[in-house]
């Protein structure tokens, strides 16, 4: 088991391996009571597991259901669990227990956040994506019929459990999706030891091993928890960086009404960054080469589905990205790997990367 600490006041940490849903009883003792938010697919094999562990710690519990999807992770559903939460008696000194993946973790973590103006919250989480990023950094948030995560405010948990046995359940997708987000650790400076993991053998973890997902997924929590560090809020832009490979991702999902699931459509994004760094001569091609080789290793798609969009439409949304200042912005790496962001690229370099990925314009 490995322990990745986020520095911030006060610090917690993500642990990582088999058996860290142990974690949860001394992580809870001495709370009164437990709300723990989770989904059915996820209550079904692993919720007796958690419950053990709060009664251990002594906590009454209540367990509040949400629905399986995206679609469910809203206002309306925010209310429903402080509703629910207030009827079983929570109060400002007790505390949530998130059971499952950035939907709950984001959604269970908003509830949290506002709640009696805030009670502590633990993300338990249950896919890999949440373990290496969403469930890390505090960012919490619901979406609104006119947009993606538009209401959602900063809460940090008390900590945050990857417990690795907990994927033998995730469906092969969602599993594969979250590999995605694993190429993008392996592409960033920091990467090193994942990069290597990965082209040595690019399917050792396929088989969810937790002997051999725990260095991997313990490095990337690492890096996710030392850029929230320096970036708690969102405002130097050095959080930024964690969303390489995203503007294209986000063009890409919307584009394709979400056919592409987020890990996917990130494996693309991070190839079609790798061909634009290239093109712009920040990288070597052996540089923009790893891309297509760490990702397509990894099992992912290297190439936009046909007929998703033409690469007019994909520009028009990616201006269009809430996360855009109104024209283009991308995360690119230059010759030492380090990402910064570049504005409104040469059409000659966005055409070439395009390309790449299989759209024409
Ligand atoms: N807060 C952040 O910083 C942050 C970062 C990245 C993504 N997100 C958000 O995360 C969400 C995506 O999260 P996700 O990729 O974890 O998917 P998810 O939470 O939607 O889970 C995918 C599906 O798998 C099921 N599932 C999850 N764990 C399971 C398990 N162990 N066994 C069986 N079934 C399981 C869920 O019920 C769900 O149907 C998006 O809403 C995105 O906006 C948030």
């Amino acid at each position: 088991m490995r322990r990745v600490t986020v520095a911030l006041d006060p610090p917690y940490d993500v642990v990582v391996g088999a058996g860290a849903l142990d974690e949860l009883t001394p992580l809870l003792t001495g709370r009164r009571r437990v709300a723990v938010v989770t989904q059915e697919a996820i209550a079904r094999p692993h919720l007796g597991p958690v419950l053990e562990r709060l009664a251990a710690a002594g906590a009454e519990v209540t367990v509040l259901t949400i629905g399986p999807g995206e679609e469910d992770k809203n206002l309306g559903t925010v209310g429903r669990l402080c509703r629910e939460a207030a009827a079983s008696g929570l109060l400002r000194g007790d505390a949530v227990v998130t059971l499952g993946g950035g939907v709950v973790g984001d959604t269970g973590g908003f509830a949290a956040a506002v709640y009696h103006r805030g009670v502590a919250v633990v993300h338990v989480a249950t896919t890999l994506l949440a373990m290496i990023d969403a469930a890390i950094g505090g960012k919490t948030a619901v979406n609104l019929p006119e947009g993606k995560n538009l209401v959602g405010a900063f809460h940090q948990p008390l900590g945050v459990v990857a417990d690795l046995t907990l994927l033998a359940s995730l469906p092969e997708r969602e599993y594969r999706a979250g590999l995605g987000e694993v190429a993008k650790y392996a592409l960033m400076p920091q990467g090193g030891a994942i990069r290597a993991e990965i082209l040595t053998d690019p399917s050792a973890l396929d088989a969810r091993d937790p002997g051999q997902l725990e260095p991997v997924v313990a490095a990337c929590a690492a890096i996710t928890a030392e850029v929230v560090a320096s970036d708690p809020f969102e405002r130097t832009g050095a959080r930024a960086t964690l969303n390489y490979g995203h503007t294209l991702a986000h063009a890409l999902e919307t584009a394709g009404d979400h056919d592409l699931h987020h890990g996917e459509a990130v494996a693309v994004g991070l190839v079609f960054a790798g061909h634009l760094a290239g093109a712009l001569e920040r990288i070597t091609p052996a540089h923009r080469d790893l891309h297509t080789e760490i990702v397509g290793g990894l099992g992912l798609p290297t190439s936009v589905p046909p007929g998703t969009a033409t690469s007019a439409e994909l520009l028009d949304l990616m201006r269009r990205d809430k996360k855009s200042h109104g024209g283009l912005t991308f995360v690119l790496p230059d010759s030492d790997g380090t990402l910064t962001a570049v504005d409104d690229p040469p059409a000659a370099a966005l055409d070439a990367a395009f390309r790449a990925v299989g759209v024409e314009s």
